[in-house]
């Protein structure tokens, strides 16, 4: 069984925090953040207090994913406001340090891919990671359509964790509904991201677990 991240861009923004509550009671393992700065991505999103806020009213794991050109100062506020994964990305400034910036203050460190990058752009840092996101839209926007050309990207990555036998979450994040969850699980993802088919639906609580148990 997968896990399930719903990404919070997705949810209704002037009802954040019903959102969140309602999603906390739909069985998430974490709750998907995305931090947008408008360098990195052409796009802008939440900030620390956004994450503060919805920390004090909802109890949950939360997956920052920080798309932003330099994360280093950035990684200090968003570990006192409650983030448990900070996701950096692997063409962002100063890569490793935030990696190990992460790791020192005690949380868990990912490291994304843009859907131009390689899978062995990030093997050197493998010791210092617990998750690697495969991006499978561009980042910067929700909805867009899963790009169907990063599954071969996965399928390394998850062989690469296996022959290693590395304790590295695999996770997925765009463009995620049950058919490409599928394909997303066959080829080794265990964490799925989804934004607008969680959000989207009537019936939130029935998607997620479609998502989590889709690939048996
Ligand atoms: C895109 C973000 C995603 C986004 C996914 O840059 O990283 O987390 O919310 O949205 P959907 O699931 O709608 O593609
Ligand atoms: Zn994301």
């Amino acid at each position: 069984m997968s896990k399930i991240a719903p990404s919070l861009l997705a949810a209704d923004a002037l009802h954040l925090g019903r959102e969140a509550g309602l999603a906390a009671g739909m069985g998430c393992d974490y709750f998907h953040l995305d931090i947008m700065d408008g360098v990195f991505v052409p796009n802008l999103s939440f900030g620390p207090h956004v994450l503060a806020g919805l920390r004090r009213e909802v109890g949950a794991v939360y997956d920052v994913h920080l798309m932003v050109i330099d994360p280093l100062p950035f990684i200090d506020v968003f570990a006192e406001n409650g983030a448990d994964i900070l996701t950096v990305h692997v063409e962002a400034r100063h890569f490793e340090e935030s990696l190990a910036k992460i790791r020192g203050l005690g949380l868990r460190a990912g490291a994304s891919l843009r859907p131009g990058t390689q899978a062995r752009a990030i093997e050197p840092y493998f010791n210092l990671l617990d998750l690697i996101l495969v991006m499978t839209v561009e980042p910067g926007f929700g909805g867009q359509s899963f790009m169907a050309d990063m599954l071969p990207k996965i399928r390394a990555i998850r062989e690469y964790i296996t022959q290693h036998g590395l304790d590295c979450e695999l996770e997925v994040d765009g463009g995620v509904n049950p058919e490409t969850a599928k394909l997303c699980i066959d080829a080794g993802a265990n964490v799925l991201v989804a934004g607008s088919d969680v959000f989207g639906q009537a019936d939130r609580v029935g998607r997620i677990e479609q998502l989590r148990t889709v690939g048996g």
